[in-house]
């Protein structure tokens, strides 16, 4: 960690530090045709909501063909939209509408594994000798000596069980790190890659902006795939990152799709789970390796997992959280780095609930101080639809039938299956579902009061139950309240673009560490210093800005709570969930 001291680097320019991501998870933003499934003609109706809010970009979760078995992570076809989302067309009248807008596309590049119905697989899996054979990861079976067949090693699979499946028909097993329709690609062999090439530019080629791309870290995996280190001896399958997670080859894959990139001079974000080591994430988004721009770090998103299972609480302090933030933050900016910011995605709960005990009247409050933290932080800020209006968890009431995600369906049943008599287990891992599941982020978009929140007609059923909440938490409601969190998030993007030299060429300093009420810190560029200031707590507090080494306040740039002169005197009080943004004179 690097000490409470500026360090004035001039950091490379790029479009995209300064730009905004909006993510959109298609089958809950806008239902267009009444299926009750959100669709692509949905998101281009909406535009110029997005717009309003004041990003620069959208990202689009999959929405090519799929059976669906991972909400479109399971692709069977690349160059098509699957048809409950609409056509290539309608995907291209969306880059034509974000486009006039001033306005990027992402599109989501899922290349660690495909469907087990994509052609590749259909054709890999018809025999030994098949030409598609060596494009998925085959492997002979073990045999133990009494002559039980296993798999080729003690891989887990994310989705619970082996990350291997028996192929009775060519008598093999095949990796798959997720489901076990998720076959993972064989990136050794080169017309994998060649065809990962192409399918990146039929997508620039269509005027797609960039890519964000899923697990990209996971492609090169260990050759001689031997098994993980035993660390929950209660268990079979273990985790096996080391042997998966920044493989061998991963940098010199990633220079090749690096190259495509630059000729389109496209954006790109990588989704790095278990990163171990920051040198390696370097390596990957330094501003001269041209691999790619930033990637996502999961650190201060895995901080309420268990060790062995997300679905285990783990508690936590703002200091463990601080304590992550300040680590990349400074590692970043000494490095030529970058980082992507974000609190929420199509993985993870609403960031309300996970990140704060909000008590119900300081929920807006918590929101505003939520967005106040993330989008002032050096790196390119991220949100996913809802956050915006401070959407939040599905409700405790519901049961499991409500839940959608293969992820927590799979674990329930594993759970069920191994020891359905242990109820206070299973009442732990409810929770727990509510708390952490995938589904909190996935609940339609709340649009109104109106019936299904307005996603989708009043008289279908939605693919997934809109959150009752949505009476009082809804994007009409937020538009035209000013105090409203979707007009707070406005605001800050805006001040980050007003201030773009602080808030995306500056240097971070992290202010009074041990602090487990308050989150501080300063971004400085030349001689302008700004000062964000949170309050993390149910309660007001009070904080020494002298004891800090805070100059004399200029300006305030921003209060949640409505401007305020308070900041001449000694002790700075600070409302519930408040946060600050102040420029101040710089002291050092
Ligand atoms: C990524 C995606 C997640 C998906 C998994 C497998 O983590 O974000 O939604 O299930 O990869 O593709
Ligand atoms: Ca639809």
């Amino acid at each position: 960690m690097s000490s409470n001291k500026h360090i004035h680097k001039p950091l490379h320019r790029a479009w995209w530090k300064e730009c905004s991501v909006y993510q959109i998870w298609p089958a809950s933003f806008k239902d267009s045709n009444d299926d009750g499934i959100g669709d692509i003609p949905g998101i281009v109706s909406k535009l110029d909501y997005i717009k309003k809010l004041g990003v620069d970009i959208i990202w689009l979760c999959p929405s090519y063909e799929s059976p669906q078995v991972d909400m479109g992570y399971d692709i069977s076809n690349y160059y098509k939209i699957d048809p409950r989302y609409g056509t290539v067309e309608d995907v291209e009248r969306l880059i034509q509408g974000a486009h006039q807008r001033g306005m990027k596309l992402l599109m989501d590049l899922v290349v660690n594994h495909t469907s087990d119905q994509h052609e590749w697989f259909k054709q890999s899996r018809s025999s030994k000798d098949n030409e598609f054979r060596n494009w998925y990861i085959w492997k002979p079976a073990r045999y133990d000596a009494q002559g039980n067949r296993h798999p080729p090693n003690n891989w887990v699979s994310h989705f619970q069980g082996s990350a291997w499946t028996w192929d009775e028909k060519t008598q093999e097993y095949y990796l798959h790190l997720y489901a076990e329709e998720q076959p993972d690609l064989n990136w050794e062999h080169p017309p994998v890659r060649k065809a990962v090439h192409d399918i990146m530019r039929f997508w620039l080629d269509k005027g797609c902006d960039g890519f964000r791309m899923d697990v990209i870290n996971f492609i090169s995996k260990d050759p001689r795939f031997p098994d993980a280190p035993v660390e929950n001896p209660e268990q079979i399958w273990q985790w096996a990152y080391c042997h998966y997670a920044n493989g061998p080859r991963l940098h010199e894959y990633l220079q090749d799709i690096g190259k495509i990139l630059r000729e389109y001079d496209a954006f790109s974000v990588g989704e790095m789970p278990y990163v171990r080591d920051p040198e390696e994430v370097l390596k990957a988004v330094r501003y001269d390796r041209n691999e790619i721009n930033m990637i996502f770090q999961f650190d201060h998103v895995d901080i309420d997992h268990g060790p062995f299972d997300k679905f285990v609480p783990n508690p936590w302090k703002l200091t463990d959280l601080k304590k992550m933030f300040n680590s990349w933050q400074t590692f970043m900016y000494e490095n030529d780095g970058w980082n992507a910011l974000y609190w929420e995605n199509h993985d993870q709960p609403r960031c309300i609930d996970r990140y704060t005990s909000a008590k119900p009247e300081y929920t807006t409050a918590a929101a505003k101080m939520l967005a106040t933290v993330l989008a002032l932080m050096s790196g390119t800020p991220f949100i996913y639809q809802g956050q915006e209006l401070g959407m939040r968890n599905v409700p405790k009431e519901w049961g499991m039938d409500e839940y959608r995600d293969i992820d927590c369906l799979n674990h329930w049943k594993g759970h069920l299956a191994k020891d359905p008599e242990n109820t206070e287990a299973l009442q732990v891992y409810r929770e727990q579902y509510q708390r952490k599941s995938r589904d909190n982020a996935r609940t339609p978009m709340q649009w109104s009061a109106a019936a299904h929140a307005g996603f989708t007609s009043p008289t279908v059923t939605p693919w997934m139950s809109v959150n009752p909440n949505h009476k009082t938490i809804n994007a009409e409601a937020q538009l035209s309240d000013p105090n409203s969190v979707f007009n707070y998030w406005r605001t800050v993007l805006g001040l980050r673009k007003r201030y773009l030299d602080i808030f995306v060429y500056g240097d971070f300093v992290m202010l009074d560490f041990a602090n487990e009420q308050v989150f501080a810190y300063t971004r400085q560029f030349e001689d302008q210093q700004a000062l964000v200031l949170c309050n993390w707590t149910d309660e007001p507090v009070v904080w020494d800005p002298t004891a800090h080494s805070v100059g004399k306040v200029q300006e305030v740039l921003l209060n949640s709570y409505g401007v305020s002169e308070k900041y001449q005197d000694k002790h700075w009080p600070l409302r519930p969930y408040e946060a600050a943004v102040l420029l101040v004179e710089p002291t050092s």
